[in-house]
């Protein structure tokens, strides 16, 4: 007789990861992480805190939280620290949410979204992107209702590249009640041309419930160490998370290099501006294969293959020429759609050669 789980285990979907990762010369443009090796300062800072693994981590992440607190002028205390934001994420949906709540997202959006409801039994409320592939968030803001503890924003939105305006996001979180607590997700944030990655910070002091989620995983470059925060406009989301959460989630390796990786702004620009160098010139190299790239503001880009076009055959002719990209069906596309990571310029090379052979 086989194991006998928990009914929620029947409704949480297992994670699209990304597969193929065997093969040692493959192009990794699956997982939007950044192609530049982390900084040298903060391999140092890595190696520096081997020393004391003997050790439990600091569980209140306070070097790193007063870091942050500097760099954001968000007081510590509205601060939470995750193992990856992911983390944070299902933490909030823990804390959030029970059968009979409900949780508002966008789709297709980021593809552990669902995992939340699924988990706790709520009930989730997608809303269709508006056909440039964005949030439509005049439609997020009348699927609110009473049951509604929960509204998710992710911009610029995963997996479709686009970001909305600041004023748009000004006026949802005007519309949505103060018990509603409201994520914005903004793992992309740094390579959002719209806005100033930090534009949204101000939104913070006028509404108590909402939550700026970011991570060390994308411009970073530390998404092996695991570590993301959450900047939150009141103190009740990092004490709740801290109830749900076991002690000790964020590990001593990624408290010290995440603390570090903040003293290097410049070289964040720098990794930014080199991506986005590429973003204009593998768009224009999509364009010209006849594809209709979205308006990518993250370090990825999103485009419909052509109805006619098998999107298994493609992502398999891809991998057979060593690159690994996302396919749009795990993740939520109703058409045959990719995703595909802007790597060097040698990878993207690679990508556009081989998919220009397959169309
Ligand atoms: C929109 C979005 N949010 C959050 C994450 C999670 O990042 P992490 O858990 O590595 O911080 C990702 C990762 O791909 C993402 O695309």
């Amino acid at each position: 007789m086989p194991i006998e789980f928990a009914e929620r285990i029947r409704r949480i979907p297992v994670y699209p990861a990304a597969g193929g990762y065997a093969r040692a010369d493959l192009v990794k443009l699956a997982s939007n992480e950044t192609p530049f090796p982390p900084l040298p300062a903060v391999r140092e800072a890595i190696e520096r805190a081997l020393a004391t693994l003997n050790r439990y981590p600091d569980p209140a992440n306070s070097v790193l939280r007063r870091t942050l607190s500097e760099r954001y002028d968000v007081p510590a205390g509205r601060i939470a620290i995750g193992n990856g934001s992911c983390d944070i994420l299902l933490a909030a949906g823990e804390a959030l949410l029970e059968p009979g709540a409900e949780v508002v997202y966008a789709w297709p959006s980021f593809s552990v979204y669902p995992h939340l409801a699924a988990a706790s039994g709520a009930r989730a409320v997608t809303v269709p992107l508006d056909s440039q592939h964005r949030h439509d968030l005049e439609a997020m803001a009348r699927e609110i209702t009473v049951a509604t503890r929960l509204a998710i924003v992710c911009n610029p939105n995963n997996p479709t590249s686009t970001a909305i305006p600041l004023a748009d996001i000004a006026g949802f979180l005007a519309e949505v009640p103060r018990h509603v607590c409201v994520i914005v997700d903004e793992a992309y944030c740094e390579f959002n041309l719209l806005e100033d990655p930090d534009a949204t910070l101000p939104l913070l002091d006028a509404h108590p419930n909402l939550v700026l989620l970011r991570t060390f995983s994308k411009v970073h470059g530390l998404c092996g160490l695991r570590v993301g925060f959450a900047l939150c406009g009141s103190e009740e989301l990092p004490r709740a998370l801290d109830q749900v959460r076991q002690p000790f989630f964020c590990n001593a390796l990624a408290q010290a290099a995440a603390t570090e990786a903040l003293a290097h702004q410049d070289a964040v620009l720098d990794r930014v501006t080199r991506t986005i160098a590429e973003r204009i010139s593998v768009d224009e190299r999509l364009r010209a294969l006849g594809l209709e790239p979205a308006e990518s503001q993250a370090n990825f880009c999103w485009f419909a293959l052509g109805a006619d076009r098998d999107e298994e055959a493609i992502l398999q002719g891809l991998a057979d020429r060593g690159v690994l990209v996302r396919g749009g069906g795990a993740l939520g596309s109703e058409v045959p759609a990719l995703r595909v990571t802007y790597g060097l310029p040698e990878e993207n090379a690679r990508f556009l050669d081989a998919l220009a052979e397959l169309l």
